[in-house]
């Protein structure tokens, strides 16, 4: 079982040698390939899955091709907030009745996801033999992509952990509330106390004001700062916004739904700022450092 892990990975690490992987770190997303990212946070509830699917959303309507993986384990939400409850998802992968392939559905701006389903932590216990099937299934996303957004569910399963330690950055969303920041500082420092120097992006989601926003990256990117000595850039401020939460209850995307809100019109900065940003995460692995990270948790 290992041995074929190791060959897996002697494969990838073979194709990742063998294909333009000279680029400098701090290409532009679109120029190589997929850039993996995981989205989570400390506390439940805080905003991550409109988050991520409305920042996937902008993202596609710039040009970008994008996918967004519901792994939030047990809990599926982005078929929900979509109003398009798919026939099947990963609980049929984790059966082996479909392949990933299969599951991939096509969402509005023709922005690509794979529901999740109960049913995910299954698919992290497979047989290596079919893990290897899914992780080679993956290794075509690097060049069909250019960017894949991981939702995760709240607190750090194993699987979430795995998920942030695989992927070339890490969204960390948290509310204002004084337990939403504590929850995130201490995701971030079980994580950063693993040993990986994990790329984090703080977003402040449900802000009142510019100001509160501010003031709570600020409160938590210090503590980072002065006790984990790691800098937690702010990828951006979204401000509490009652179309938000009308979205959810029409099981439509707020960004489509309300384009002109200021939640619609925050996300969609915040996007174009991710993409033009000077500093965008490093390194920049992709879908195969993506897989080969996760296999490597796997061996040891
Ligand atoms: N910017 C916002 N303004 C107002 N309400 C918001 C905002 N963002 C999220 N909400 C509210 O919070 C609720 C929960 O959001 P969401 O499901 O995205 O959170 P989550 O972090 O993914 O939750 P879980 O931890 O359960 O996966 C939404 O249904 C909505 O009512
Ligand atoms: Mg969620």
């Amino acid at each position: 079982m290992m041995n074929d892990q190791a060959q897996a990975l002697r494969r990838l690490v073979k194709s990742k040698r063998s294909d333009a992987n000279d680029a400098p770190p701090h290409e532009h997303p679109k120029s190589g390939g997929a850039r993996v990212v995981t989205v989570t946070s400390g506390k439940g509830g805080v905003g991550k899955s409109n988050f991520t699917l409305n920042f996937a959303l902008s993202l596609q309507e710039a040009g970008y091709r994008t996918l967004v993986f519901d792994a939030d384990i047990g809990m599926a939400n982005i078929d929900v907030l979509l109003g398009s409850p798919a026939s099947s998802n990963l609980v049929h992968v984790v059966q082996q009745r479909k392949t990933l392939q299969d599951i991939i559905q096509i969402g509005p701006l023709g922005m690509h996801y794979i529901p999740g389903g109960s049913g995910f932590q299954d698919l992290l216990e497979l047989p290596s033999e079919q893990i290897d099937k899914l992780l080679t299934e993956m290794e075509s996303w690097s060049e069909r992509y250019d960017i894949i957004l991981f939702d995760t569910g709240a607190g750090l399963s194993k699987e979430t952990i795995r998920f942030i330690l695989a992927a070339d950055e890490t969204f960390v969303v948290t509310t204002p509330e004084p337990t939403a920041i504590a929850d995130a500082y201490a995701l971030i420092k079980i994580v950063n106390g693993m040993g990986h120097g994990t790329d984090f992006r703080l977003v402040v989601n449900r802000a009142a004001d510019w100001k509160e926003g501010s003031q709570t990256a600020e409160r938590l990117s210090s503590v980072a700062r002065r006790f984990l000595h790691q800098s937690i850039p702010t990828l951006g401020v979204l401000y509490d916004d009652p179309h938000v939460m009308q979205a959810v209850k029409k099981q439509t995307p707020f960004c489509l739904l309300y384009p002109q809100s200021k939640a619609s019109l925050q996300i969609r900065e915040l996007a174009k700022s991710y993409i033009n940003g000077s500093d965008p995460a490093e390194p920049n692995g992709g879908v195969k450092q993506f897989i080969r990270n996760w296999l490597r948790r796997w061996s040891s």
